[in-house]
């Protein structure tokens, strides 16, 4: 071991020892004839106080971020010590100084705005200078809290293969081409989803994984292309059994990351259509109000053809959010600005009525009857500014419910110190892909529901999903899982998937439940998404160590690049496009 102790650990209790500490130059300062310097590490800072001329002269040809090997005695920092680090009341005076290695200037100044570009080149300096860290840090402390509450409740890790045949997740898949089989590819899992219930058919009967996952889609603040699931699955259960287990890990997660949050003894559930009629979304954020209100009984006779339009079709609805004490403050400008944000969504424009001084006001006023007028006035308290969305229901819920986000974050509504966790169930158990009219499974082909309902509108059935949903957040989503062969057939037919290629695909899934498969069901967490929830992060990518660019590129090892044409060939891959190296 180089060193004695890290640079965060020393205090007075060590005066008059003897040490070594290992670490980078952060701050070099001369004072007349002495020179300090501060040594950092992941643990903390130290400082180091250099008195000897000839280490002083060695000292000055130190650049920051030199990395150093300091040996020398604790002393007391007496009237100079400082509460602003932990080390902060003692120095070590230096008897001798190496360079371990040295340092190129760095590419950019940290304590500057500096561009992502630069920052995810140099992501190690990012790691090594930032809150980057920290987060890291306390990801590793997540991850063992969940292996320790899983491991006591008798879970067992099992690994299960990287290089697979597709699974239906939803997301296009990553490919990989096979050398030994030309012109096959595995597919990289975007869960191991197949793998965890085959383990259930196998009797393991509690099942979990921290594991990669992979799926090839359009990347937001909260998606990455290879992303962490804690995978779970349970034999002989249903959904509470899921539930309770799940929020009992969440819960113990808490516990030992934020002492001081109070999470609800039983997390609330509210259906699929209540969090979209209320909340415009299916992960609604519940720390703050401005609900959803459904118009369409005030406007159904309305001369405002839009809205009367909506009001009257099952397919539309009219959508409001009341917003409070702004009547005043919300010029046109601002409006417009709203409106065009709104219309990014979809919708067809954003109108608005105010109540100043008791008195409605609006420029669709003319519009509106005496019985409409009365029916707004009681939704419009005082000074607030009732906003409106008619439209397809789809548009009008996904419009209204991002502008009710997108408010709660500019008015600072959201208590950050508050934790709103809850269930979201009853989600449809299928859903219409209008482009490829067909019918695809909500969330994926091996949930259960209820197969009478098969007999009426598929658009009708509800299935035994749930998602857990954390402050706004989707953190986790499982389900009760098909486990009759006749049933996970039927669900392909209706999907459009012919017997044969259900045979193809699944054919070794089909078979396993004919091996006396037990009832089983489980759920997934997405880590990267619990632990921004957990440090109240909005960017995934800053809790992961090395994360892809919005772009699916990483811009420090320029992954993904080019191959030798040897390589292709021996994949018996001819390039279409780009040309081969
Ligand atoms: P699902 O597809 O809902 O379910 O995924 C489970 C959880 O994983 C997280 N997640 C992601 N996180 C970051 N980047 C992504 N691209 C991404 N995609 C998903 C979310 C989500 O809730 N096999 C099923 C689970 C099951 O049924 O047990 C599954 O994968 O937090
Ligand atoms: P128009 O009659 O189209 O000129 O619209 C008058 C006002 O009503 C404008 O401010 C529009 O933004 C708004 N508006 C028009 N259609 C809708 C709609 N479907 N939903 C909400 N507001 C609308």
């Amino acid at each position: 071991m180089l060193r004695t102790h890290t640079c965060g650990e020393l205090s007075l209790k060590d005066l008059g020892m003897e040490v070594a500490i290992c670490g980078w130059i952060t701050r070099k300062r001369e004072f007349g004839p002495i020179l300090f310097l501060i040594v950092s590490d992941r643990y903390g800072m130290t400082q180091v106080v250099v008195n000897d001329a000839s280490l002083v002269e060695k000292a000055k040809k130190f650049s920051i971020e030199d990395v150093v090997l300091v040996k020398g005695q604790v002393i007391d920092r007496k009237e100079n010590r400082t509460d602003k680090y932990p080390t902060g009341e003692i120095e070590v005076d230096a008897g001798s100084l190496d360079v371990l290695n040295s340092s190129r200037p760095m590419p950019y100044d940290h304590n500057k705005e500096a561009s992502d570009t630069v920052k995810m080149k140099y992501r190690y300096l990012d790691i090594r200078k930032s809150l980057i860290r920290e987060n890291l840090i306390a990801r590793s402390k997540i991850t063992g809290l969940v292996r320790c509450c899983l491991e006591k409740s008798g879970f067992i890790e099992i690994e299960t293969p990287v290089l697979n045949k597709s699974t239906p997740e939803g997301a296009r898949d990553f490919l990989v081409p096979s050398r030994i089989w030309k012109g096959s590819f595995y597919a990289l899992p975007q869960s191991p989803q197949v793998f965890k219930q085959l383990l259930m058919v196998a009797g393991m009967d509690r099942y979990y994984q921290i594991v990669k996952c992979f799926r090839d889609e359009d990347f937001r603040s909260d998606r990455q292309p290879e992303f962490t699931q804690i995978d779970i699955e349970m034999s002989f259960v249903e959904e509470d059994d899921v539930m309770n287990e799940a929020e009992n890990m969440i819960k113990k997660v808490f516990e030992g990351m934020k002492k001081d949050v109070v999470l609800p003894e039983k997390f609330p559930r509210i259906s699929y259509d209540e969090a979209m009629e209320r909340f415009g979304t299916d992960a609604p954020d519940t720390r703050y109000g401005m609900e959803l209100i459904a118009l369409d009984d005030i406007f159904k006779k309305s001369s405002f053809k839009a809205f009367a339009d909506a009001a009257n079709d099952s397919s539309k609805t009219v959508k409001g959010v009341v917003v409070e004490n702004k009547a005043k403050e919300f010029s046109r400008n601002i409006i417009k600005k709203m409106e065009v944000a709104v219309q990014g969504d979809g919708a067809k424009g954003l109108a608005f009525i105010k109540k100043i001084d008791s008195s409605l006001e609006s420029p669709l006023l003319k519009f509106f009857n005496e019985k409409e007028l009365a029916g707004l006035s009681e939704i419009i308290p005082e000074n607030g500014v009732l906003f409106i969305v008619a439209d397809s229901r789809p548009i009008a819920l996904r419009s209204m419910g991002n502008f009710r986000k997108r408010m709660a974050n500019e008015l600072k509504l959201v208590d950050k110190d508050v934790v709103a966790p809850l269930w979201v169930v009853e989600f449809p158990a299928f859903e219409l892909d209008e482009e490829e009219d067909r019918w695809i499974a909500t969330h994926h082909p091996f949930t259960d529901f209820d197969i009478d309902g098969l007999k009426d509108d598929p658009a009708k059935i509800r299935s035994r999903a749930y998602d857990m949903v954390i402050n706004g957040h989707e953190v986790g989503g499982g389900s009760i899982r098909i486990h009759d062969v006749e049933k996970q057939k039927k669900v392909f037919s209706i999907l459009g998937i012919s017997e044969d290629e259900a045979e193809e695909k699944f054919g070794f899934l089909l078979e396993s439940l004919q091996f006396g498969a037990p009832p089983h069901g489980g759920i997934a967490f997405g880590l990267d998404r619990l632990v921004m929830v957990l440090l109240g992060i909005d960017a995934i990518r800053d809790v992961i160590a090395f994360p892809k660019t919005t772009s699916a590129s990483c811009l420090m090892s320029s992954a993904p690049s080019m191959v030798k044409k040897e390589q292709l060939e021996e994949l018996g891959i001819k390039l279409t496009g780009k040309k081969e190296e």
